[in-house]
């Protein structure tokens, strides 16, 4: 029997994901829109990405027997301005879900949900990845993005991303 207060923050987690998937989807439409297919490809990836971490959520809570409770999916309402502004966006987005998996990570620990800590252990990991990846994308549009040229060897690069299943499994 997992904590009460830890099951209600999974669960909120589960939204909190599909809501990540959501706005990248936002992102990579605006992307489409503009013609930067690759970025459109790259941030259709990422949200492909947080849908299964939203799936491994509701597993782990079906796994242990809990109630899953799907709430309402906020629209994304992000204006952008720019080519910029997404990538600026994407990184405040992935501190947020990492402040969020933290407190789980907290709330687990003080009740001692040994086996929670175990399964929240892979996302704090990914969640140092998620971030470095937003910070890279920004550094590299700074460096190159300006320019017509490096814009569109970036787009290329971009379009190279390729959908991989996460290497967390859970039966
Ligand atoms: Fe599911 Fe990008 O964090």
């Amino acid at each position: 029997m997992l904590d009460k207060k830890v099951v209600k923050l999974l669960n909120e987690q589960i939204n909190k994901e599909f809501f990540s998937a959501y706005l990248y989807l936002d992102m990579s439409n605006y992307y489409y829109g503009k013609g930067l297919a690759g970025f459109g490809n790259w941030f259709k990836v990422q949200a492909q990405e947080e849908r299964d971490h939203a799936m491994l959520f509701l597993t782990y809570l079906q796994n242990n027997g809990q109630e899953v409770v799907l709430t309402a999916i906020e629209g994304p309402d992000k204006k952008y301005d720019n080519f910029k502004t997404p990538l600026d966006g994407a990184l405040e987005h992935e501190q947020f879900v990492t402040a969020s998996i933290n407190t789980i990570y907290e709330e687990a620990l003080k009740v001692k949900d040994f086996r929670t800590l175990e399964f929240l252990n892979w996302f704090v990991k990914e969640q140092g990845e998620e971030e470095k990846n937003a910070e890279e994308l920004i550094q590299r549009y700074d460096l190159f993005g300006s320019d017509a040229k490096g814009l569109y060897m970036l787009d290329s690069e971009m379009g190279a991303r390729v959908y991989a299943a996460p290497s967390l499994i859970l039966d």
